[in-house]
């Protein structure tokens, strides 16, 4: 009897242990016990911003890629600079990235609802995964439970990657992540929504004192559409392909027509490392959504922080 009852102290100190362990693994439903209704929330706030202006799903998507590149998807994009120390969000690289208001309303709604426990880093994720939706692309699900960062530091900015690499300093920079060459064109077709400034583009084109030609890799009409773009100033912004709200595989279309803005874009066509993967994407766009989200996926588990802190603004640590 006495060792009956032993047996089952033990398997339940043994149960025990697993949950305890299971609260800090990323899961599907890490959210289930104590914020049932976090994934729901997110969905309300992306839906309701897009709903009013579209454009708002390529910043979120942006958001996304920007802070898990730099320190993993911690949240550190978020936060605001302070007297001591300027973030990444002040970056140049980062000085176009949209949505944050999207990003502060939900995490208002989640305190009210079930303060301290949602994270931004998970906000960010699940905002991102609805803006994808939303535009029409792949459906799919995506685990929560990541912590929250404290460390955000312009400096750690260079390590996104430059609208001037070739083919190769991109495969070699997202193969630092863990990212195959399929991956990374997958992940560039992130540029099927919104669009590029003239001053990520503008050394593409001959320029005023005719000092450089034009880009050999850019299609002659293409050429002058983006000079004309270019003629309204730096800020002055150009869709990436025909359909800049609507997820799908045009992008790639774009490319093979020798009209992709960036010159990071167009290597992936130039370059026959990547051509024929940006010609299998083209043809079939079930097969570009199955591998963008599997990219996804896989970005959103970068350098993930499975302990630390939620941050209750997500603009400021606790
Ligand atoms: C492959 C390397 C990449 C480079 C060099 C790059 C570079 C850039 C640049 C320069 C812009 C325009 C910024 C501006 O002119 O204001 C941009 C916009 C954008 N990027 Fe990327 N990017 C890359 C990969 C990605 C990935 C992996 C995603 C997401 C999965 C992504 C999503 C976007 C989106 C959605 C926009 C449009 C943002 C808007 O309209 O507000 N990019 N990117």
């Amino acid at each position: 009897m006495r060792f009956d009852a032993m047996k089952m102290m033990m398997s339940l100190v043994v149960m025990l242990m697993i949950m305890l362990r299971h609260c800090n693994a990323l899961s599907m439903h890490y959210y289930i016990m104590n914020c049932p209704m976090a994934e729901f929330i997110v969905r309300n706030s992306v839906n309701s911003a897009l709903r009013a202006d579209p454009t708002l799903a390529a910043g979120l998507i942006r958001m996304h890629f920007h802070d898990c590149f730099i320190q993993g998807c911690d949240a550190s994009i978020l936060l605001d600079s302070t007297d001591d120390s300027t973030a990444e969000k002040d970056s140049p690289a980062n000085l176009s990235l949209r949505g944050y208001e999207v990003i502060d309303d939900a995490k208002e709604k989640l305190e009210n609802q079930c303060p301290g426990v949602v994270s931004c880093a998970d906000i960010v994720a699940m905002a991102s995964r609805e803006a994808v939706i939303f535009a029409g692309g792949p459906v799919y699900d995506i685990q929560k439970g990541r912590k929250d960062g404290t460390r955000s530091k312009i400096e750690d900015t260079r390590n996104l990657p430059s609208p001037f690499f070739n083919t190769s300093e991109l495969i070699k920079m997202f193969g630092q992540k863990g990212f195959t060459v399929q991956d990374l064109v997958a992940l560039s077709g992130g540029h099927t929504l919104g669009v590029a400034r003239c001053s990520s583009f503008k050394n593409r084109l001959k320029n005023f004192d005719s000092t450089h030609d034009v880009d050999p890799s850019l299609d002659t009409q293409f050429t002058k559409t983006l000079t004309k773009t270019c003629a309204s100033g730096d800020n002055a912004e150009q869709p990436f392909d025909a359909t800049r709200n609507t997820f799908d595989n045009s992008y790639y279309w774009a490319l093979q027509r020798q009209s992709g803005v960036l010159f990071s874009d167009q290597t992936l066509m130039s370059d026959p490392k990547t051509r024929n993967i940006v010609n299998m994407y083209a043809m079939n766009q079930a097969m570009f959504f199955l591998d963008f989200q599997r990219a996804m996926v896989k970005m959103g588990l970068l350098d993930v922080k499975e302990t630390g802190q939620v941050r209750q603004n997500c603009r400021k640590l606790n």
